[in-house]
């Protein structure tokens, strides 16, 4: 008989400089706000990741560690296993996360004021990280069609002229949550290669396809995308352990994966700690049950967010996400603007969500809501928001 993990325990995370509940005052202005924000889940992570860290706290010494062979070798079978994907030791290497291994490639492979395409709506630190080493960003905003998004390869062509060095892919993505197909993963590998633009995979959410999709490693849609490209990835979103730091780079082409793990070396960017390596291992040898329980409760959250929204509030829509534990709310047949729209969320409804436009202009009228959280907290917030919304 499989453990039963139990995801609807309400755990009190104040007082753990946990961004989403300890910050809510610096952001929101408000301490008493329903946390439905930063992408981080409000579940115990797996037993049989504690428990490896309590045994090791137990020892007591803490004095430098190697990279083990069984780090490796989880990785490798866990990428095997869920992913069909084969992947050699030496094309791997522990990053210290995976916006900061966005940073890195962005700093080795292009030059200052070199263009970066980006695909908003879209994870913020995408535009954050290029403008930060300044570096211009260019926009190939996706398709929102039919409640859902898409590439724009038409226009993706017409900017590939420009002669961008690389395109952060969110794989699958954050928001809206789409699982890319592999027949616009290799699409998009084909104009990547052919104008030599460098493909950044962050498949961060990877792990966490929603039933009826399965994630596709962009590395492995054609020869193409397998030679062109840095796949950034970790257990963090998966087994909820954000705050542990274990992300991995994984590397096919020679060429990319020397001039990349030269620039971690140099730095030593690829050591990581004593619970970064353990946490990963035991997360990818003991989790998958876990996981599996983890997805068909979100699944069932988001099931219960799109049901209430259709019942109760049809002016929100939820677009369903095809994988991780985050809802894209159109919100547009409110007919606010958005600083009227995150007061109704934040002032009205008493819910911490993050405003649509945190992703690009393109976000406007919309709301990203974090469905990582025990039902009975869903239900709260669906409540209030029902009640700012209609009264
Ligand atoms: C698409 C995406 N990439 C990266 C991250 C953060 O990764 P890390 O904490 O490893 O930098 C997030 C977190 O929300 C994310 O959604």
């Amino acid at each position: 008989m499989n453990k039963i993990y139990d995801f609807d325990q309400v755990i009190d995370r104040r007082s753990t400089n946990s961004i989403k509940v300890d910050s809510l005052q610096d952001v929101f202005g408000r301490a008493d706000l329903i946390p439905l924000w930063v992408a981080d889940m409000d579940f115990l992570s797996p037993p049989e990741i504690t428990e490896a860290m309590k045994i090791r706290v137990e020892h007591g010494v803490f004095g430098y560690v190697k990279t083990d062979e069984a780090y490796y070798s989880s990785i490798i079978n866990w990428l095997k296993n869920k992913h069909e994907w084969a992947v050699d030791k030496k094309e791997l290497s522990f990053i210290p996360g995976v916006v900061k291994g966005i940073a890195f490639a962005i700093d080795e492979f292009t030059n200052t004021d070199d263009k970066v395409i980006i695909q908003p709506p879209v994870y913020p630190p995408f535009k954050g990280t290029t403008k930060g080493l300044n570096r211009a960003v260019i926009n190939n905003p996706l398709i929102f069609e039919n409640g859902q998004y898409r590439m724009d390869f038409d226009n993706l062509r017409e900017i590939a002229k420009l002669d961008c060095k690389i395109l952060i892919l969110c794989n699958p993505h954050n928001p809206g949550g789409r699982v890319w197909t592999k027949e616009e993963l290799k699409e998009l590998a084909e104009i990547c290669y052919d104008n030599e633009i460098l493909v950044i995979s962050d498949e961060i959410h990877s792990d966490l396809a929603l039933p009826g999709f399965k994630h596709t490693p962009f590395a492995t849609v054609s020869e193409k995308a397998a030679q062109n490209c840095i796949t950034l990835m970790a257990p963090s979103k998966t087994f909820n352990i954000a705050g542990i730091v274990s992300s991995f780079a994984v590397i096919e082409n020679v060429e990319i994966r020397k001039r990349y793990f030269n620039y971690l070396d140099a730095r030593q960017l690829g050591e990581g700690t004593i619970f970064g390596y353990l946490a990963a291992q035991y997360a990818y040898e003991y989790g998958e049950e876990w996981l599996n329980q983890a997805i068909a409760y979100i699944d069932n959250n988001v099931k219960f967010v799109d049901r209430y929204f259709k019942q109760n509030i049809p002016q929100i829509k939820a677009i369903i996400p095809e994988a991780s534990f985050l809802i894209w709310l159109d919100c547009r047949d409110l007919n606010l603007a958005q600083p009227e729209l995150e007061s109704l969320f934040v002032e009205k409804a008493g819910l911490a969500l993050n405003s649509g436009t945190f992703f690009g202009k393109e976000g406007k009228g919309f709301m990203r809501l974090n469905v990582g959280c025990p039902q009975s907290t869903l239900k709260k917030a669906m409540d209030n928001l029902k009640k700012a919304v209609v009264l």
